[in-house]
């Protein structure tokens, strides 16, 4: 059965089903690698679909689960500055987000997205999401004074932008030469290329209320996921903030840890990593059924960022 996992696996499941070959992402220059061979693997070679789920009933739910939650928590300390937004309205970090739908939804229904990753043809297929769903609400709103952007109603029509570059509702910010910024006109969008073991913005320390992570947690290499942890633990805010994560594992009676992505992730794995920062909340058990990987099962669990030690 476990021949089938790795056949499947993330990073190297092609459609003609080539030789299961698993690189370990040691290094962040063969991470890099790895992640755009997938990636135009998917775009350009008709690859495997691999960890994509595109139904929006899903993405529907996962944002649902992640309001319950947050609206859960300690009430924010008055020295906040943002003690009086709405906690219906939330800031929510999606690292590792390729092109997962949810982005645009959480956008769409109003909350502020920030995105990380680290190849620049998911995060324009992430913009471009995002640009389409503006202009479908353009369209049928005629004018947006509330979100700042001056896109006109007849480019709802139009084929969608191509390019995060020749979208006039992107702007571009090269911060290094590992990390590039597209800031979205509504405001309430960011998308970043680079590596979100990094440190991208201290300035967003403690600014979120929720982190989506689908399928991040699990398809980093064990070896990544302190720094992963440190930078959600940075993120949060603390006392509140919530982390919603999206692991597979394998079913199967004794499971291989060692061998993915897809890696194998249950409480303890999360826990071993972000245990000094987090409460264990709640484990959803299987959230969805999946077709890909063979022989693994999507599972959910929720984390909350304790307070500030003192
Ligand atoms: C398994 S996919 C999941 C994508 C998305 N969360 C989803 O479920 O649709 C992992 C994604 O993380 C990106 N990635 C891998 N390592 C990364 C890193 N260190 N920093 C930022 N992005 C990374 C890859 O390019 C890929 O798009």
């Amino acid at each position: 059965m476990f021949f089938f996992v790795a056949v499947q696996s993330f990073v190297v499941f092609k459609a003609s089903h080539s030789s299961p070959v698993i690189h370990p992402h040691k290094t962040i220059r063969s991470m890099v690698a790895n992640w755009e061979a997938a990636w135009h693997d998917i775009l350009h070679q008709g690859g495997g679909p691999r960890w994509k789920v595109d139904d929006p009933a899903v993405k529907d739910q996962a944002l649902q689960r992640i309001l319950q939650y947050c609206g859960t928590g300690q009430s924010r300390s008055s020295n906040d500055d943002d003690q009086h937004r709405p906690l219906s309205i939330l800031n929510i970090l999606c690292p590792l987000a390729g092109d997962d739908p949810f982005v645009a939804l959480a956008w769409q229904r109003g909350h502020t997205v920030t995105t990380i990753d680290l190849v620049p043809d998911a995060v324009a297929l992430q913009g471009q999401q995002i640009s389409r769903c503006q202009k479908a609400a353009t369209a049928t709103t005629i004018t947006s004074t509330s979100s700042g952007c001056s896109i006109d109603a007849t480019a709802a029509t139009a084929a969608p932008t191509e390019k995060m570059e020749e979208a006039e509702e992107w702007t571009e910010t090269v911060v290094s030469p590992a990390l590039t910024k597209w800031t979205h006109c509504s405001g309430r969008a960011t998308c970043y290329v680079g590596d979100a073991l990094q440190s991208i913005n201290e300035d967003l320390h403690g600014t979120f209320d929720a982190v989506y992570d689908k399928d991040a947690f699990g398809a980093l290499d064990p070896s990544m996921r302190a720094a992963y942890g440190a930078r959600l633990a940075e993120y949060l805010r603390p006392g509140t903030g919530i982390l919603y994560t999206e692991v597979k594992i394998q079913k199967k009676e004794v499971v291989d840890r060692t061998t993915g992505p897809p890696f194998h992730v249950e409480e303890n794995d999360l826990m071993d990593t972000l245990g000094s920062h987090f409460d264990y909340v709640a484990g959803l058990g299987q959230v969805y059924e999946i077709m890909f990987p063979l022989g693994m099962a999507q599972t959910g669990h929720v984390l909350r960022r304790r307070t500030l030690e003192e």
